[in-house]
């Protein structure tokens, strides 16, 4: 694997790479992320990934500064999954001046759910990706499920900027025990490590509920925010939405998935599941 610390290097060794797929990371990766690198195979001759930690996503109270770096490690779990050119940029090299251009997603997707409790976050996210796109130049671009909201902001900024990308969405990793793959889990003390399946399992129930006919959305909402909160999380939301804009669905709609965030002790965990 080629590792690669600035841009002119990478796109010079990118110039014969033939058809590219990528998945960026903010690296501490996990078998969430290797997943996303094996399906990369399938989807170019060469496969690219980057590591960097996104200033412009986190909120000045958030976890920028602690947020887990542990770069020998993932190089190493990079060249094991095949991983053909590493992209490992410096503050500097992305940022070389305060970004002065934005990409700010439509605020119906951008500022519920996530970017309710973190504004701007989506702003961050698409703002770096298209960098990113900008410097790779991949023809297929690999992002998980468990970032739902996240995914979708992607495929709309391709869609709406006519970028010649396509966009692949990866399921869910998940613990033995249920808890979706995080590099945030490594925040959680032994007891809340036992306690954290609790939201994969609030959210099961509720989807067993909805594939049973159960349409009073709200109720379930309630039952499921109070559950948690009965276990001493502090739920920001659960919500059953459309899968195809996230808004609120009616009585009768099918292709729904639901979301939720809480935390557990400091530490925030997000999750989702498709009904
Ligand atoms: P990060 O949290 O490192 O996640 C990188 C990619 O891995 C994202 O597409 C995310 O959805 C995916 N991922 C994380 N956990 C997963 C799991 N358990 N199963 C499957 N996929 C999982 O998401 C980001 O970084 C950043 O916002 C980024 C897109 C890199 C922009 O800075």
């Amino acid at each position: 694997m080629q590792i690669h610390h600035t841009i002119a290097g990478l796109r010079a060794a990118l110039k014969d790479a033939g058809k590219i797929a990528f998945a960026p990371t903010m690296g501490n990766l996990h078998e969430g992320h290797i997943s996303l690198m094996q399906q990369a195979r399938g989807h170019g001759d060469s496969v690219v990934s980057s590591i960097f930690v996104n200033r412009l996503q986190f909120r000045p109270n958030e976890d920028f500064d602690s947020y887990p770096r542990t770069f020998q490690a993932d190089c190493e779990k990079l060249e094991a999954a095949g991983v053909d050119h590493l992209f490992a940029p410096n503050e500097a090299e992305m940022y070389p001046r305060p970004q002065a251009i934005h990409v700010i997603p439509a605020p119906a997707l951008a500022d519920i759910l996530e970017g309710e409790f973190r504004p701007g976050f989506f702003t961050g996210v698409a703002t770096v990706v298209m960098k990113l796109f900008q410097i790779v130049q991949p023809d297929v671009a690999l992002f998980g499920k468990k970032d739902y909201q996240q995914l979708m902001v992607i495929r709309n900024m391709v869609q709406d900027l006519n970028l010649s990308i396509e966009i692949v969405g990866g399921d869910t990793v998940r613990a033995g025990d249920g808890l979706a793959l995080s590099s945030r889990n490594g925040y959680l003390n032994e007891a809340e490590r036992k306690e954290a399946p609790r939201l994969f399992e609030t959210l099961t129930k509720v989807v067993a509920a909805l594939s049973q006919g159960f349409c009073d959305f709200q109720a379930l909402e309630r039952d499921a925010a109070e559950e948690l909160r009965n276990n001493h999380w502090a739920p920001d939301y659960v919500a059953i939405r459309k899968k195809s804009d996230l808004q609120l669905p009616a009585a009768h709609d099918s292709g729904l998935v639901i979301l939720a965030a809480a935390r557990l002790g400091s530490t925030r965990l997000i999750d989702n599941l498709e009904v």
